[in-house]
């Protein structure tokens, strides 16, 4: 008699399908509540006689785990298919895109004259951007009365004995020279610092590139087409150079270089002013005072030295009239150089 129901019950547990949560609780309700299946079973268990309640008792245990088992898996299969963390993403669909950093233009430009300069053999190196008056004016031949060593042009952190932000980079050719022997052949890029109003063309901050190649019969003839080199591989196969007589303490003779216009072709456009040039640097032949100045034998060696602005050359390469963009942080203005190399 106990032994039907119990296969009875067996049957229908193993049978019952929840589709939802009514479902499992009328499964809890029909089987395991006080006044369920199971404890009719245990009420009837009871009225059973003694030598029948050891099989019985066991069975009636096994049928108390059935049930239970069945009532968790009903829980649990219904917990899963409620489960929405993914029902509502689409999985396909594409991500959001991650935001990108771009080099800055400056940055750009540096490593494309790092890169043009490495290629002919040209190493990097650096100096501080604090110096002091040795290396910025004196070793260079820099007459103690020079403008540029006056307050109006130069930031001052000490005088007497003078500590200065570096006004150019030509700085690192005194230090170089003072602890290396020719050959020397190296490009020195950085920060400088002059005491400028700023404006459209000009500012307090900027960067250049400094050049210097020292060693036996080097020769103008080396430098010119050095440049031309550089001219070539940094504004286009086409262009032009044209060197003009200049004046700077530190190299004799001297001269300021003009590449064609890289904007006209040299037709003549108001970026160079209908002139068909764009000068971009200064440079010369190393002063024999400045290689005695730095311990370097003037009779033994020669060397050429150049310096140009990065600004300038990323303001004619990538046509931008402000000087002042490339220290704003604008993204605007930053974003458009992404796809630059
Ligand atoms: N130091 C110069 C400046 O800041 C640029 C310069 C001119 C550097 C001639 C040189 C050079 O090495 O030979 O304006």
């Amino acid at each position: 008699m106990l032994q039907q129901i119990i296969n009875q019950i067996l049957k229908d547990v193993e049978d019952f399908k929840a589709e939802n949560k009514e479902q499992v609780e009328e499964f809890r309700l029909k089987f395991l509540s006080k006044k369920g299946e199971l404890n009719k079973v245990f009420d009837e268990f009871r009225t059973v006689p003694n030598e029948q309640k050891k099989e019985l008792g066991q069975k009636i245990n096994a049928l108390k785990q059935t049930v239970q088992a069945k009532f968790e898996t009903l829980q649990n299969s219904l917990a899963e298919s409620d489960d929405d963390t993914f029902a509502n993403v689409d999985l396909t669909l594409p991500s959001k895109p991650i935001q990108l950093g771009s080099h800055h233009p400056l940055s750009i430009v540096r490593n494309e004259i790092i890169d043009i300069f490495s290629r002919i053999g040209f190493t990097v190196e650096e100096g501080p951007e604090i110096e002091d008056d040795w290396h910025v004016f004196s070793a260079l031949n820099f007459p103690p009365e020079h403008p540029a060593r006056d307050m109006q042009d130069t930031f001052f952190i000490e005088k007497n004995p003078d500590i200065l932000l570096r006004t150019h980079t030509s700085s690192v050719q005194s230090r170089v020279m003072e602890q290396t022997q020719p050959p020397i052949r190296s490009i020195f890029p950085g920060r400088v610092f002059r005491n400028e109003a700023i404006s459209a063309r000009a500012h307090c901050i900027f960067h250049q590139v400094e050049g210097l190649y020292v060693d036996t019969n080097v020769s103008f003839a080396d430098l010119k087409q050095t440049l031309l080199y550089f001219a070539k591989e940094m504004f286009g196969n086409d262009t032009q150079i044209r060197l003009r007589p200049s004046y700077f303490p530190f190299t004799e003779p001297s001269a300021e270089m003009d590449i064609s216009c890289s904007i006209c072709g040299g037709k003549g456009c108001p970026v160079c002013k209908g002139t068909g040039w764009l000068e971009i640097l200064g440079c010369g032949m190393v002063d024999p005072n400045v290689l005695k100045n730095c311990n370097i034998d003037a009779d033994k060696y020669t060397g050429f030295a150049f310096g140009m602005g990065v600004e300038r050359i990323a303001m004619l390469k990538y046509q931008v009239k402000d000087i002042r963009l490339f220290f704003k942080n604008d993204t605007r203005f930053l974003k458009q150089f992404e796809a630059a190399k």
